[in-house]
């Protein structure tokens, strides 16, 4: 369906609205601390340390263990992680407050203390999840993601996002450097159908006019993409990539498997592509987010690491790094095969 011009945000605006923040400030400050002129050959694991793990499980994986008498596997680790993320994205935050007080009043009532403190618990989360992607705006960060992914020599580029979910850098990257195709990955059905899906029709990416060398505002209906759904260990492309992205996946692989998980992002990327990683930070802000929100998200293994934890694995595995650093909650690295 087409953006109608009332829903159509102009250039130089930020707000919210109940489900996003929108920003298409065209100028600086962007939030990318750039980390480039580290020199990669002189970093070592014993300066650096390994990275931190987030070990607070959500307890409906050990509810589903029970019940199966098994390990969960970890597609349905991510099918559980999918549909809880994108209940936070569609959950109207002003609708739920109003809704866990009237909650809450019906458990005290009865004097129902364990469901009053899961009333409690579930506001806190609401209360977290609006302050960090809707008011900080650092889940989809464009800022930061924009700042990351400026100056890649590509035009109408073709890209590949490994482990996709809602796509939303695929897209941000089509916007910057437009008339290009892109092509989502993901192994669970429910981010084609859903996340990607439903993904806002009016959200506005900041990119690049070619016809006026200025800039534009992008919505999803206008970007040339398709949704695969695949394991991403079966894919069997040529090297016919611009760009290959993940984000939010590397750190989900221990270190037995890296140069796996680094070699996707290498098989099919033409002579000169780009390989974009980003990774959450180490940080004390990313680890209390896990603490509070792990019983909704956490359902398997996950690293929180820093720029160089992150850029010392791809120089490893063979990557030359253009660019590294932080944006508001990730590490970010743009490279290309060594
Ligand atoms: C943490 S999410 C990426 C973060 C993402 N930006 C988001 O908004 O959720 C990782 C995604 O990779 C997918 N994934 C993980 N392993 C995969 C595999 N082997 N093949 C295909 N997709 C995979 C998961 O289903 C999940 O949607």
């Amino acid at each position: 369906m087409e953006v109608s011009t009332a829903s159509r945000i102009p250039l130089e605006q930020t707000g919210t609205t109940q489900h996003y923040r929108y920003d298409t400030r065209t100028t600086p400050p962007d939030v990318f601390e750039d980390l480039s002129a580290t020199e990669w050959n002189r970093l070592t694991w014993s300066d650096l340390g390994r990275p931190y793990l987030v070990d607070n499980y959500s307890s409906e994986r050990e509810k589903w263990e029970n019940r199966h008498g098994e390990d969960m596997p970890v597609e349905v680790q991510w099918e559980h992680f999918n549909r809880r993320f994108h209940s936070l994205f569609m959950e109207d935050p002003d609708e739920a407050t109003v809704r866990a007080r009237q909650d809450l009043m019906e458990h005290l009532k009865e004097a129902d203390l364990h469901g009053a403190v899961e009333v409690v618990r579930d506001l806190m989360q609401t209360k977290i999840w609006n302050y960090v992607h809707r008011v900080q705006d650092a889940v989809w960060d464009p800022r930061g993601k924009r700042a990351l992914f400026e100056g890649l020599d590509v035009e109408k580029p073709n890209i590949l996002f490994l482990g996709a979910a809602d796509g939303y850098e695929a897209m941000q990257l089509l916007a910057m450097y437009p008339g290009g195709h892109a092509v989502l990955v993901d192994y669970d059905e429910f981010c084609k159908t859903d996340r990607f899906g439903n993904f806002p029709e009016a959200y506005p990416f900041l990119g690049h006019n070619p016809a006026t060398g200025s800039h534009t505002v992008y919505h999803r209906e206008d970007f040339d993409i398709d949704f695969v759904v695949s394991d991403i260990r079966d894919l069997d492309y040529g090297k016919e990539f611009d760009i290959v992205i993940s984000v939010g996946l590397i750190e989900h692989f221990p270190d037995e498997y890296k140069p796996l998980v680094f070699d996707f992002h290498r098989r099919f990327l033409k002579p000169g592509g780009y390989a974009i990683m980003t990774t959450p930070r180490r940080q004390l802000r990313s680890k209390l987010f896990y603490v509070a929100m792990g019983n909704l998200m956490n359902y398997g293994y996950r690293e929180l690491m820093d720029a160089r934890q992150l850029g010392l694995y791809a120089y490893e595995n063979g990557f030359d790094i253009k660019r590294a650093g932080y944006i508001k909650a990730h590490n970010g690295l743009v490279t290309q095969k060594r």
